[in-house]
C-alpha cells in the first residue's frame, strides 16, 4: 500500500512538472519562428521580379531593355503619382510607353494572379531603386 502511495506521489510530481514546462516551451516557438524572418517587401519583390515574375527578361535596373528600366519606372510613377499595383492588376492604363503596352500586357496575366502581398513587394522593390 505504501509503495502505491509513493508511486502515485511520484507520478503526480512528474505530471505537474510536465505541465509547468509546457507553456514555457510554447512561448519559445513564436520567437524562434519570427527571428529568422528577414524577408521584407523589398526582398520579396526582388525575388518575384527575378524569379517567378520573370520581369528581368525585359526590365533591367538601370537601363532600358525591352521595357523601361526599374529606375525609370520608379521615377515616372513617383513624379506622376501613378499606382503601380493598379497597373499590375490591369486596373490602370500605362503611363510610360503606351505604344509598347501590348508587349507588357501579356505579363499582366501573371501579376493579376498575384496576392496583394506579392504586388506590394513588387511595388516596394521598384521604388527601392529610386535614384
Ligand atoms: C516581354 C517583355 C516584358 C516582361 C517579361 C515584363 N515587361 Fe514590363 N514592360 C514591357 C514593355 C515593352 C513595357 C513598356 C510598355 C508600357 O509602358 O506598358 C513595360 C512596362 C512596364 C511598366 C510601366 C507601365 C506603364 O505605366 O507604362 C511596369 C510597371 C512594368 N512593365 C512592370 C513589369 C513587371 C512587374 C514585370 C514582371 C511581372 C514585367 N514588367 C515584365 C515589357 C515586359
Amino acid at each position: 500500500m505504501k509503495k502505491i502511495i509513493i508511486l502515485a506521489a511520484v507520478l503526480l510530481v512528474v505530471s505537474c512538472k510536465k505541465e509547468s514546462q509546457e507553456p514555457f516551451g510554447k512561448t519559445e516557438t513564436p520567437t524562434e519562428a519570427a527571428s529568422p524572418t528577414t524577408a521584407t517587401p523589398v526582398t520579396l519583390g526582388k525575388e518575384i521580379f527575378e524569379g517567378k515574375g520573370a520581369c528581368v527578361a525585359c526590365h533591367k535596373v538601370d537601363a532600358k531593355l525591352i521595357g523601361p528600366s526599374i529606375q525609370d519606372m520608379a521615377k515616372t510613377y513617383k513624379a506622376q503619382n501613378g499606382n503601380l499595383i493598379a497597373f499590375l492588376k490591369e486596373e490602370a492604363k500605362p503611363i510610360m510607353d503606351p505604344a509598347q503596352y501590348e508587349v507588357m500586357k501579356a505579363n499582366l496575366a501573371i501579376t493579376k494572379a498575384m496576392s496583394e502581398e506579392e504586388l506590394k513587394g513588387l511595388e516596394a522593390y521598384i521604388y527601392s531603386n529610386l535614384k
